[in-house]
């Protein structure tokens, strides 16, 4: 069984949606909130911890039923099925794509006739090991003095999922602080480089490929620096490294034993699950990195058995599908009433972007339909006084997830009914505007019927953050199917990273032919 190669739009399900839009999209959600007081409850899915409320959304159980139309005739159904096992899901690069095996609880997950769960089993001791010793301050530094920080340095999923992770878990962090090196920006690098003690800072190296350019002089320039205050013996008990390819690892200087292996079918910006997420072990100790995963595993398992009725990213996926292909909107927002969130929605950027930017389909032909959408936002409710005014009363629409929390960590619970107060009157607003209302001043209409999805969450913990995590990932997976187009490569990273590298040659070697941009850039630095 391989996965479906059919043109969404070509299906009867596409064209039966297409008349279903007729007739919807001029309806307001006003009406259908007046025309079913069950709407609510009808249209909310209750999983384990989690609520989300679907009903703001423009589109009524019909449309649901269209989609799952579509869903079968492109197979929904089985390509869930073969995301958990074997696959050449990554066709284009030849790869499977099996990262959901990284937080499995099955014995056996097969990859060209090897069970790949002893080797993640493996490396997951290993990672137990040596964060535990890290954290017990069994491993010192080479001055026999405890570690007390982490510098990962890594660039794009090999930075932005253990950096979300770590903040968000900042709560449960234990004595180890840790930092986020990505940028080849070298302000960046030395802001942190003056936070830190070389003596008590462990430097994790994190490059699937262990070519990546930003990752490669960043890691140099701190081993000089860290040569130039310590010495060169001292390295290895400073420095680790991440990667699927470990004899570069090995030949930057790092000891074989301190390689952290991944692999080829884990994609970088899914890889947290994968020894990638060192720093969060390190940072929130093991036992919470292993109920991060487990808490992905619960929402695997949901998305392969919950019907697709109830199933929360399958919904997700429906209603991104829907916005873009019939709506016609270009943008989606999320929105997270959670300080600890701050670093999801730049996590979730490249988990979209980079998995659905994409404009040509399984088949290699060019695609006449939208894919993926911009995803941008913030967290609330400074998102509310800072760009939300284009929410309420803009020309574009912008379908908007709100995610909060029934409880504060620090059990702050005033500023909390307050937070998720604006958090639930941002969802009404959007829904209903002032609809109804006699307002004779223009500029303060809000026309309302703008949609939005909430989810409300018992509380913050590694399990439900996991969970959230995977069903964003699956929402992404869904949309691939759903659109036909591979959402694991990312060729189109590559020509900017080609003429980069050609415009430090000219930088470097004069050369008469520089634009006036470049011009300027010469004359001045
Ligand atoms: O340039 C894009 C990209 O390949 C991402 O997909 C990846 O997360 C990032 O670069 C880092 O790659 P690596 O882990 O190989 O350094």
């Amino acid at each position: 069984m391989s996965f479906s190669r059919k043109n969404p739009i070509k299906t009867s399900a596409w064209l039966k949606l297409s008349t279903h839009f007729e007739q919807l999209k001029a309806v307001h959600l006003q009406e259908m909130f007046s025309q079913n007081s069950l709407r609510e409850s009808q249209m909310s899915v209750s999983w384990e911890d989690f609520f989300v409320d679907f009903s703001k959304n423009r589109w009524t159980s019909e449309t649901i039923e269209l989609f799952e139309e579509l869903a079968s005739e492109l197979n929904l159904k089985e390509s869930i099925a073969l995301y958990f096992k074997e696959n050449n899901l990554n066709f284009t690069e030849d790869r499977a794509v099996l990262h959901t095996a990284l937080r499995s609880t099955e014995k056996t997950v097969v990859l060209g006739g090897k069970n790949i769960v002893e080797d993640i089993n493996a490396v997951k001791h290993k990672i137990k090991l040596f964060t535990e010793s890290v954290i017990e301050g069994i491993k010192k530094g080479c001055t026999g003095k405890a570690f007390t920080d982490v510098v990962n340095i890594g660039i794009g999923g090999s930075d932005l999922g253990p950096k979300l992770v770590c903040n968000a878990l900042k709560y449960y962090k234990n004595h180890l602080n840790t930092h986020y090196i990505s940028n080849i920006d070298g302000d960046e690098l030395q802001e942190t480089l003056q936070k830190i003690n070389p003596e008590t800072t462990l430097f994790v190296i994190v490059s699937k490929s262990f070519t990546t350019s930003e990752t490669l002089q960043n890691a140099n320039t701190i081993k000089n620096w860290f040569v130039s205050q310590l010495s060169e013996q001292a390295l290895e008990q400073h420095f680790i490294a991440v990667s699927a390819n470990p004899d570069k690892a090995v030949a930057f200087g790092i000891p074989n034993e301190a390689v952290f292996p991944m692999w080829d079918w884990v994609g970088g910006r899914f890889s947290l699950w994968s020894a990638v997420g060192v720093s969060i072990a390190l940072g929130v100790g093991y036992d919470n990195y292993n109920k991060l995963l487990l808490g992905a595993q619960k929402a695997d398992e949901s998305f392969k058995n919950n019907d697709l009725k109830e199933n929360i990213p399958v919904l997700m996926a429906f209603l991104s599908v829907w916005y873009s292909n019939f709506f016609k909107t270009t943008n989606e927002a999320v929105i997270p009433y959670s300080y600890y969130l701050e670093d999801f929605v730049p996590y979730l950027e490249q988990g979209f972007m980079e998995s659905n930017g994409k404009s040509v389909d399984r088949n290699g032909e060019e695609v006449a339909y939208n894919t993926g959408s911009v995803v941008f936002g913030g967290v609330g409710s400074n998102a509310q006084h800072a760009f939300m005014q284009l929410f309420h009363q803009g020309t574009n629409l912008i379908p908007t997830d709100f995610i909060g929390f029934c409880n504060s960590l620090h059990g702050n619970s005033a500023h909390q009914d307050v937070l998720i107060s604006n958090m639930f009157a941002q969802a009404n607003a959007l829904a209903f505007g002032t609809r109804g209302k006699e307002i004779e001043n223009p500029y303060k209409v809000f026309k309302g019927n703008s949609p939005s999805t909430t989810f409300l969450i018992k509380k913050l913990t590694p399990e439900t953050l996991g969970s959230l995590i995977a069903i964003y990932e699956h929402k992404i997976f869904v949309q691939g199917i759903l659109l036909n187009i591979n959402s694991f490569d990312q060729f189109g990273v590559e020509l900017g990273k080609e003429l980069s590298r050609e415009y430090i040659n000219s930088l470097e070697n004069e050369s008469n032919g520089y634009s006036a941009l470049m011009q300027f850039y010469k004359e001045n630095n």
